[in-house]
């Protein structure tokens, strides 16, 4: 499954291809900031505005070292340290995202404040509660057993320390189509709904606080990017998802709008 998941996401010109696309929309790569990077290095639904959205409600406010389980290529760590003053660990399976991740947060500057890992949630490098808090955004759609991921997460937060998930969620029996942006076909997906994660959270010690269905933010989004006018902008997240870029995001789009899954915020507590 390791594998499968790294090859499925990494191919070994990401980097290159997200400069290049900084180039061509006229930012000079020596000068860039966290907030040019947002349309390319958040990979979920909704972006930027969806990170924001979960951090802010999770309250992880006073939160000095975080956690950021599949961390891609590390927007969201970058926006904790840059806009929260968190000194963030990400740990990915992919090791071209974690390359990239690391290069990219050089380039802002931001190399002090956030360190990327090539590491499976299932066996975490880490000892018992080094973080304070955790995050984990659109990663558990490629976990095929979440209990023990969710334990291990546990078991590095310190008592009481908050996690925060952002996942699409759904019946592991619905009728998807693929490709979707977390899988090429129905092998690489485990999706679960809220409820067998609400189960799964608790069987490994956490108390879930808040469950927040997040499937008409996203529907407005999806409006909001038909309605853009003009070509699609050069930095963006068909970087990350290859030539399939179109066929991915439109079969999520759909499943979506149809009903079949949605993305879900969980806030839960450890212990
Ligand atoms: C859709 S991307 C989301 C990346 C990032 N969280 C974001 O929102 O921008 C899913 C990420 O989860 C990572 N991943 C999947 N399974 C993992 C596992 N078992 N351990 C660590 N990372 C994993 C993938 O390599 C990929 O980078």
């Amino acid at each position: 499954m390791m594998d499968e998941v790294a090859r499925h996401y990494g191919d070994g010109q990401l980097l290159d291809r997200i400069l290049d696309a900084v180039t061509a929309a006229g930012i000079d790569p020596q000068e860039l900031t966290v907030h040019d990077l947002a349309s390319v290095d958040e990979f979920h639904i909704g972006g930027r505005r969806a990170t924001r959205h979960l951090v802010e409600g999770a309250g992880l406010g006073s939160s000095r070292r975080v956690l950021d389980v599949g961390s891609g290529v590390g927007g969201t760590a970058r926006y904790l340290a840059a806009a929260g003053g968190h000194d963030v660990v990400g740990v990915d399976l992919t090791v071209e995202y974690v390359e990239t991740a690391a290069a990219l947060s050089r380039l802002v500057g931001l190399e002090g404040s956030v360190e990327f890992q090539v590491a499976d949630v299932m066996a975490l490098p880490f000892e018992r509660g080094e973080f304070d808090a955790a995050v984990q955004l659109h990663v558990g759609m490629n976990i095929a057993d979440k209990q023990a991921a969710f334990a291990e997460v546990g078991r590095v937060l310190v008592e009481g320390g908050v996690f925060a998930l952002y996942d699409i969620m759904g019946r592991a029996d619905t009728d998807l189509e693929f490709p979707l942006p977390w899988a090429g076909g129905a092998a690489g997906s485990h999706l679960a709904t809220a409820d067998q994660y609400v189960g799964a959270l608790e069987a490994a010690g956490f108390r879930v606080e808040r469950v927040t269905d997040r499937r008409d933010f996203a529907r407005s989004f999806f409006g909001e990017l038909r309605e853009r006018s003009g070509p699609p902008p050069s930095l963006g997240l068909h970087l990350l998802m290859g030539e399939e870029a179109p066929t991915r995001y439109g079969n999520m789009v759909k499943a979506v709008e149809a009903g079949a899954v949605a993305p879900v915020e969980i806030v839960a507590r450890r212990g």
